[in-house]
């Protein structure tokens, strides 16, 4: 996700900016930019430089036209959403004006509108960004409030008032020879207390070479930082709030992975806010599915007959649960197909077939061939993607990004449940738009698809004794995973993510396929890690799985079950049992494959090895 840095005091802005900026890299980024006040109290001036690419790009255009000399400095790296990742869509965004500079992070929902209010004042956006809007709308609300302190903060609780979806917005004024404001609503921002000096991050990375004091903001609050009346925090009507102070006992290194010791665990336990932010912006107010981003008209949508969903990996299995999904909802044929094969069979393909391909990085090389040659045989190609400006949404006819912010560990953990979410997603549109589903019937499971963050915080809330049991499994030559239904291709994912992280020869198998030869392989103590489906609404499923584990265990298995709360049938066959929250059978995956990343994770740190690199991987393949 975007990094944001903000500075007021007595050092020079820009260095302390560019140096949080180098040590937010990690966050994953496409452009960068700064902005620095400079000028007394009358007359100030903003300056700024942004650039594509990375740092180095911004600091060559510094170099060639450095900035003068400030105590009040921003600097941001964007992670694209709205916009490609262009010098001009590079934040920071300037008001026509050139009075006020912001840098955002998160995604304005109604963007759209408030752009249409600034046009039709007669505003020339800049940028194809949600962001530039609120440098328009601060630059004319700030001339209507009295002049004297705190007007800046006014102006951007006036502001965020009127914004919908998820922000942190950092915001200086040219007139303001000591302010920065910001305000935050679900989207991170700390900010830092050094001497006589503050400062304001994404996350306390930004600033712990300068302080360790921070403050914590609530929700919907608003911070202003001043030289000489330091910090006021108030809510967006402009109530007082007190900020939480911390001490953060993290070195510089930690605080890069928020305190985790893994790159994956800090992604792990980003997944709500990654499922949260892949249907922001996407759910109407009658409960309904809005996707016009994707590109795809209503009657191309009416007009499909048939579905292939192409990936690689961990994106394959989420295509595995669109399956049962799209299957489910829309009655419409569903193949799926791991990109590598699918490209080279000759599939049959036709202008009426979507083949949707799914891809973390954009750059999956198998996925971009499957892609050119299905847009080859006339199919409409959708990407569900991770990376804004990557080739593979490029090329497709029409993207809906997942929005799960940058990935650094190789292994997939939080893009793997947006693909899921966004898989949903395109089921229900296309059942929506087919009217194969009554619009309250698709607000119905659009409610439980908004449940889901909040399952899976809870998963993330219960994973002390499976770190133990990972812990005891370290030694386990062997491990399988057993699911049926939706529960099979997780499965697929819990046998990779141990195979790729722990080395440990794992398999993932259709639980019904047992008897048929795999039971062979079980020996006594072999861990056999089961996904049990809900016992409400499919219970014949349940059942059989239940028999499943039965059959395992007879032969000696360790058994591992994984099975919701209040299912009490398993108890007498599980060795170890995690529970996770009840959800509808087709959403179970979002919570039934955290336990399973976390076990992979602990498994392989307690063997030694590097989680966030395991050997012989890359986090993009882009090569046949
Ligand atoms: C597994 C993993 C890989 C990727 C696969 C596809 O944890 O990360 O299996 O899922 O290489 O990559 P993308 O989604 O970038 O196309």
């Amino acid at each position: 996700m975007c990094g944001i840095v903000g500075y007021v005091g007595p050092q020079n802005a820009l260095d302390v900016v560019l140096e949080g900026l180098r040590r937010l890299e990690y966050r994953g980024y496409d452009s960068a930019g700064v902005a620095v006040r400079v000028g007394g109290s009358g007359g100030g001036q903003l300056a700024s430089a942004k650039k594509a690419g990375k740092l180095a790009n911004l600091e060559k255009v510094l170099a060639d036209q450095p900035l003068p000399e400030s105590t009040i400095g921003i600097g941001h790296t964007r992670w694209a959403t709205h916009g490609g990742p262009t010098d001009r869509n590079a934040h920071p965004h300037l008001s026509a004006d050139g009075r006020v500079a912001v840098i955002h992070n998160g995604i304005i929902e109604n963007f759209a509108a408030l752009r249409a209010e600034c046009e039709a004042a007669g505003v020339e956006f800049r940028s194809d960004t949600d962001t530039e809007v609120v440098a328009h709308l601060l630059a004319a609300v700030y001339p209507e409030l009295p002049e004297g302190p705190g007007r800046l903060a006014e102006a951007l609780r006036a502001v965020s008032r009127r914004l919908e979806g998820a922000f942190t917005l950092v915001a200086a004024h040219a007139d303001e020879p000591d302010t920065l404001v910001a305000s935050r609503r679900n989207s991170p921002l700390v900010v830092g207390v050094g001497d006589g000096e503050y400062f304001l991050g994404s996350d306390v990375a930004a600033f712990i070479a300068h302080t360790r004091e921070a403050r914590e903001l609530g929700q919907d609050q608003v911070v202003e930082i001043d030289r000489t009346r330091g910090l006021t925090v108030t809510d967006f009507d402009g109530a007082p709030a007190e900020p939480v102070a911390y001490t953060v006992d993290w070195d510089a290194a930690a605080a890069e992975k928020g305190g985790h010791d893994w790159f994956m665990l800090k992604e792990i336990a980003e997944q709500p806010q990654a499922v949260a932010d892949t249907l922001l912006g996407r759910l109407g107010d009658e409960g309904d599915l809005v996707l016009d981003e994707m590109r795809l008209s209503d009657q191309e949508l009416r007009d499909i007959d048939k579905v292939f969903v192409v990936s690689c990996g961990t994106s394959y299995h989420a295509g595995l649960i669109a399956k049962y999904a799209i299957e489910h909802w829309t009655r419409i044929p569903v193949e799926v197909e791991v990109a590598s094969e699918f490209r080279y069979r000759d599939p049959v393909l036709d202008r009426s077939t979507l083949v949707v391909v799914i891809s973390q990085s954009g750059e999956t090389m198998d996925t971009l061939m499957a892609l050119r040659h299905a847009k080859d045989q006339k199919a409409r190609v959708l990407a569900i993607c991770n990376v804004n400006g990557s080739t593979i949404p490029r090329e497709s006819d029409a993207v809906l990004y997942t929005h799960a912010g940058p990935e650094i560990a190789v292994a997939s953990t939080k893009s793997f449940l947006a693909q899921i979410v966004a898989c949903y997603l395109v089921g229900l549109i296309l059942a929506q738009v087919r009217g194969i589903k009554y619009a309250d019937e698709v607000a119905v499971i659009v409610r439980e698809l908004q449940k889901l963050p909040e399952a899976v915080s809870q998963v993330l809330g219960q994973m002390e004794p499976v770190r133990e049991l990972g812990r005891s499994m370290a030694d386990a030559g062997t491990i399988l995973f057993l699911g049926r239904h939706v529960g099979f291709p997780v499965a697929l994912e819990g046998a990779l993510k141990l195979k790729e992280l722990a080395y440990i020869h794992a398999e993932g198998f259709a639980a019904g396929e047992l008897k048929h030869g795999p039971i062979a392989v079980i020996d006594e103590g072999t861990p056999v890690v089961v996904i049990v489906p809900s016992p409400r609404g499919r219970s014949l499923l349940h059942g059989k799985v239940v028999s499943n584990i039965q059959e395992v265990r007879a032969r000696g298995a360790r058994t591992i079950v994984i099975a919701e709360e209040g299912d009490e049938d398993v108890v007498p066959y599980a060795d170890h049992l995690i529970r996770v929250p009840r959800t509808p059978t087709l959403l179970a995956p979002v919570v039934t494959t955290v336990p399973l990343q976390v076990l992979a994770c602990e498994i392989a740190a307690t063997r030694g090895y590097d989680v966030d690199q395991p050997r012989n991987l890359a986090k993009s393949v882009t090569v046949e």
